[in-house]
């Protein structure tokens, strides 16, 4: 891998490596949506396609192209979009053509005006009151550090694999625990990291689930090796963990099922979250709401809570709103939006389920370090 120009990026500065010298071979085609004003410059970047098949543009729809790449080329198409758009984002990748297509046609459409029942009342004010004193800030600590503890999480590297491996691990200690509970790896067809969930089924309405979850995986897109992803996204997941680990301690009861997530490969475009989220809707699945995590840990501006606006659900996001005003009053409250659908929160609202995306910072004062080296527990 040749790095032939170095830019800064909203997402930490980013290197810009040729891909001329990446071995491609054969591997397993992947289906990028992205606007199609950014088609040329990713054929440009890429090169022509490796089957002599022409164009790497395969159908143009509602200004959104999907194009042609090979697996290991998702690296090199994420630096492009850093130094293009100057942010980060602004692509999702599927492992099939129909699959891109359904993605395009969901967007059109207008999947995010599938919305909640109104959010309900605050209905447990004593629990609630009861459980945030007992949040633990070394039990967060703890996971950060375990995860980011492995030299990366991304998705094809053992690495990846073995961390994902580790959190089934942390989890399956908290199911022994609670009767019903179960751990399980989630895997996926087209790469090595698999997914992970914990269920804890719910005792009034067990068929209606409640999704809350983190991605698992990190990236380098410097082309190093060494992707610690202790804010983005281990931050995530440590945060989803500790509230299973309150709910599991405490032995509170739940209405629903609650399903907890570690997503595999967010950081190539969303794509764990993606196949998971279409299969839950296939499958008919009633999932309520989706709360998602993906960087909480970084103290980068005034307010301690961003919530995202797009890609979102509004009734849901203004439900967090109202609960951290609530239980946090002390804790400021701001919004922001991230522009594209920047985590798998993005995945849940496509399939039809809303989602809400507390985040850490305004999108102008969150971790610089992520998706490098330096992303770890100290900054
Ligand atoms: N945690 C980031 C998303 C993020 C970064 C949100 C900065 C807000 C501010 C996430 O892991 C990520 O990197 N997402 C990709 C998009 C994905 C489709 C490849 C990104 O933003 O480049
Ligand atoms: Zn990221």
């Amino acid at each position: 891998m040749v790095i032939v120009a170095a830019a800064a990026s909203a997402c930490g500065p980013s290197l810009i490596v040729d891909p001329g010298d990446s071995e491609l071979g054969l591997e397993a085609p992947v289906f990028v949506v992205t606007g199609r004003d950014m088609a040329p410059a990713v054929e440009e970047r890429l090169g022509p396609r490796d089957d002599g098949g022409g164009s790497r543009v395969l159908d143009v729809e509602n200004e959104r192209a999907i194009l042609l790449l090979r697996e290991p080329e998702l690296q090199a198409l994420s630096q492009l979009f850093h130094q293009k758009l100057h942010r980060c984002g602004g692509f999702t990748s599927h492992s099939s053509l129909a699959s891109a297509r359904a993605a395009i046609a969901d967007e059109a459409e207008g999947a995010i005006a599938v919305r909640a029942p109104a959010p309900p009342e605050l209905a447990e004010p004593e629990v609630v009151g009861q459980l945030i004193p007992l949040v633990d800030p070394a039990q967060i600590l703890g996971t950060i550090s375990g995860l980011s503890s492995f030299p990366t999480r991304f998705y094809q590297s053992s690495d990846g694999v073995a961390a994902a491996e580790w959190l089934r691990d942390q989890w399956a200690q908290l199911a022994a625990a609670r009767p019903g509970a179960v751990a399980e790896l989630r895997p996926h067809a087209g790469w090595a990291q698999p997914s992970v969930t914990l269920t804890i089924p719910g005792d009034e309405l067990p068929d209606e689930v409640v999704v809350v979850g983190g991605h698992l995986d990190s990236i380098n897109i410097f082309g190093g090796e060494i992707a610690p992803g202790a804010d983005d996204d281990a931050s995530g997941v440590a945060t989803a963990t500790e509230i299973a680990r309150l709910i599991v301690t405490q032995n509170i009861r739940l209405r629903r099922t609650v399903i907890f997530m570690g997503y595999a490969a967010e950081e190539v475009g969303l794509r764990g979250s993606d196949e998971i989220a279409r299969d839950f809707a296939d499958r008919g699945v009633q999932v309520t709401g989706v709360l998602h995590f993906d960087m909480t840990n970084f103290d980068g501006s005034p307010f301690d809570i961003v919530l995202i606006t797009d890609n979102t659900d509004p009734a849901q996001t203004d439900f967090l709103a109202t609960l951290a005003g609530t239980y946090i009053p002390e804790f400021p409250v701001s919004t922001d939006a991230c522009g594209y659908a920047c985590s798998d929160h993005a995945s849940w609202t496509r399939a039809g389920f809303p989602s809400a995306l507390p985040f850490e910072a305004t999108l102008d004062t969150y971790n610089p370090n992520i998706h490098s080296e330096g992303d770890t527990l100290e900054v």
